[in-house]
């Protein structure tokens, strides 16, 4: 694991858009680059700075965003992960429509769940039947969840589905969310944790126990696994 500090959260982001378009640029030119995006509060910065300071040597040709985990609500929600990405980055840059494959959050759950894994098999190469992503981008919950999947719900770290209907414990929000197989297999997974609040789940992805989902993931991913963390979420290792 390779954890990459960073003063603040304004240069952690940069850091990881530099690193993300590293990762593209590894590729030819004529390669599609698989990332899955996660939501929550937590990338909407580094969205906005993508557009704003990145837009030009960002090779948006060769990208295709997924999602990691949607809420399950219509885009046009508070609340959609599509929708913050969208206002943040999306509307900002010129990336073919078509290499915008969202999670239809104002979809029936389990249906949806069933038709994007369907829509990712026909998109994502795969080894032996899980689809392999270039970049798994995840966040994590101060309860030390990834994905939407919560403790609780660690039957979903080693699900047969490729996404699965989960529940946010407080509010009983459902979410579509990708299970931990297809996670663990991506080429590269890079955690983006920001302020004291992740102080707890940084240590614990850090520290070698399964806290939770989270550090699981971290723990037992077969490839690159980055953190990009300020010094606030780095404050406890
Ligand atoms: C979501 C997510 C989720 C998120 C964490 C952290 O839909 O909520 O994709 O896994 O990464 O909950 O969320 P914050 O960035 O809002 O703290």
């Amino acid at each position: 694991m390779i954890t990459h500090i960073h003063d603040n959260e304004a240069e952690t982001a940069r850091a990881l858009i530099e690193r993300i378009i590293q990762l593209v640029n590894e590729h030819s030119s004529d390669h599609k680059v698989n990332i899955a995006l996660s939501g929550g509060s937590t990338p909407a910065l580094m969205f906005r700075l993508w557009a704003e300071e990145y837009n030009n040597q960002t090779p948006w040709h060769q990208i295709r965003f997924f999602w990691v985990d949607e809420r399950c609500v219509p885009p046009t929600d508070s609340e959609s992960n599509y929708g913050m990405t969208y206002d943040n980055l999306l509307c900002k840059i010129d990336l073919p429509k078509e290499n915008v494959v969202r999670v239809k959050g104002e979809n029936h759950p389990e249906e949806e769940a069933r038709r994007y894994e369907a829509q990712i098999r026909t998109m994502l190469p795969e080894e032996n039947g899980i689809p392999i992503f270039d970049i798994v981008l995840l966040g994590a919950g101060d309860d030390g969840h990834t994905s939407s999947i919560f403790p609780g719900q660690e039957y979903l770290l080693n699900a047969q589905e490729v996404y699965a209907v989960s529940m946010q414990p407080q509010s009983g929000q459902r979410r579509v969310a990708l299970t931990g197989k297809p996670i663990i297999h991506a080429k590269n997974v890079i955690f983006l944790l920001t302020g004291k609040a992740k102080a707890t789940v940084l240590a614990d992805i850090i520290d070698q126990n399964d806290a939770g989902p989270a550090a699981y993931i971290g723990h037992h991913a077969l490839n690159t696994v980055e953190v990009y963390a300020d010094k606030a979420a780095a404050g406890q290792i």
